[in-house]
């Protein structure tokens, strides 16, 4: 949406690829995430939205109509957990289906035909983020379904002067990428990611090839992150970091932060990859080669550098190269070459290439001219 906000990929935490609907998804979850992003310096690095995924509701409405959020779970209600969160200096998110329940069997309430009510309750509530499902949607169509909701949100916003950032969630069904930019600010491009290697790479590669919808308030969601849920290696959850930030997707950290070992932190507090994803300029990367599982994805950035994604899909270590030139960068006598990883930076006369490990990418960030001569020569790495 062109309305100011998300002009980058929104950055925060979403429970449900950690609980799905489990009991250990409460409001202690809610306040102990945004107190870890304070004290860990999460919200310094740019994660600013705590959301709430499905479940958090009672599958009745009341006597007038209104949502009533599951007292077990949050016992003081959503506005206390919410207030909490903005003390913080942190937002919060809620989720709820464009169909008439959400997508658990259990038959949580959705907003179809509740658009203007529901949307009022969140705005009072102090709701930041609106994650927008598709289950049980009757058939009715996907613009005017999103569409509402959009209008709703609108109109909830202006009432209590709290802007709302718009998450369509309808799986990528109806070409999103298409329709969506002057409905919402991002659009899932895919179905569910789990927490293995097949699915992350899955739904990358159908992410990748849609870079020219992405945009400052209009982001193609290739889904949450599972950086730190167990199911995948280090080196996997880097390349799934590395490719979601030069793809320019939402960060949603999608694991519990208050079990998380030091390795996760690490990958998701990684300044040097969060501004590949955060870059101004809000270009999504685009593939540049992908030769038998050698891939190179690169994207300009705003200040003329370009970040360039060596990435590995097969299980044996394979050197990966390109030029500068073939990733878009004018001529120069040398580039400076930034590990972004290792925050190691190097010269090259050109050339970019890298010994990647199996299911690994390296990430790059080059600039013309700029420090050329001051760096190690490239050659020495990776050899
Ligand atoms: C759908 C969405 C998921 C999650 C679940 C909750 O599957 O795509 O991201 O929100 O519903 O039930």
């Amino acid at each position: 949406l062109p309305d100011g906000l998300a002009r980058t990929p929104p950055m925060g935490f979403n429970n449900w690829n950690s609980t799905h609907c489990r009991a250990e998804f409460d409001h202690e979850m809610v306040k102990g995430i945004a107190d870890i992003f304070v004290e860990r310096g999460l919200k310094d690095a740019g994660y600013e939205y705590v959301n709430l995924d499905d479940c958090w509701a009672l599958p009745e409405r009341d006597a007038n109509g209104k949502l009533v959020p599951d007292p077990v779970r949050f016992p003081d209600g959503i506005k206390a957990v919410a207030d909490y969160v903005h003390a913080k200096g942190l937002k919060i998110g809620i989720y709820t289906s464009a169909g008439t329940k959400t997508c658990n069997p259990a038959g949580f309430p959705g907003a179809l035909g509740h658009e203007e009510s529901d949307a009022m309750q969140f705005a009072e509530w102090g709701i930041d983020y609106l994650k927008y499902d598709n289950c049980n949607n009757q058939g009715v169509d996907a613009v005017q379904r999103y569409t509402r909701m959009r209008d709703a949100l609108r109109a909830a916003s202006e009432t209590t002067g709290r802007p709302i950032v718009y998450s369509i969630c309808e799986w990528g069904q109806n070409e999103p990428w298409e329709w969506a930019a002057d409905v919402g600010h991002l659009w899932r491009t895919t179905g569910d990611i789990s927490d293995n290697w097949s699915s992350m790479l899955g739904i990358m590669k159908q992410n990748l090839p849609l870079a020219e919808y992405a945009g400052p308030g209009h982001w193609n969601d290739p889904d949450m992150l599972e950086v730190g849920n167990g199911g995948m290696t280090d080196t996997e959850y880097r390349t799934h970091f590395s490719m979601w930030s030069i793809m320019a997707a939402p960060l949603l950290i999608g694991s519990d932060l208050r079990t998380a070992d030091e390795a996760t932190f690490e990958i998701l507090g990684n300044e040097e990859v969060i501004a590949v994803d955060q870059d101004p300029l809000g270009r999504q990367g685009a593939v540049v080669s992908a030769d038998d599982g050698r891939w190179v994805v690169a994207k300009e950035m705003a200040d003329g550098s370009r970040a360039v994604a060596l990435f590995n899909e097969s299980t044996a270590p394979q050197r990966i190269s390109t030029t500068a030139e073939a990733v878009g960068l004018p001529a120069a006598d040398g580039y400076r070459m930034r590990d972004l990883w290792r925050h190691e930076d190097f010269n090259t006369g050109g050339g970019i290439s890298a010994t990647v490990p199996g299911h690994g990418t390296v990430l790059y960030r080059l600039w013309p001219g700029a420090g050329a001569g001051s760096y190690p020569p490239a050659a020495e790495f990776g050899a």
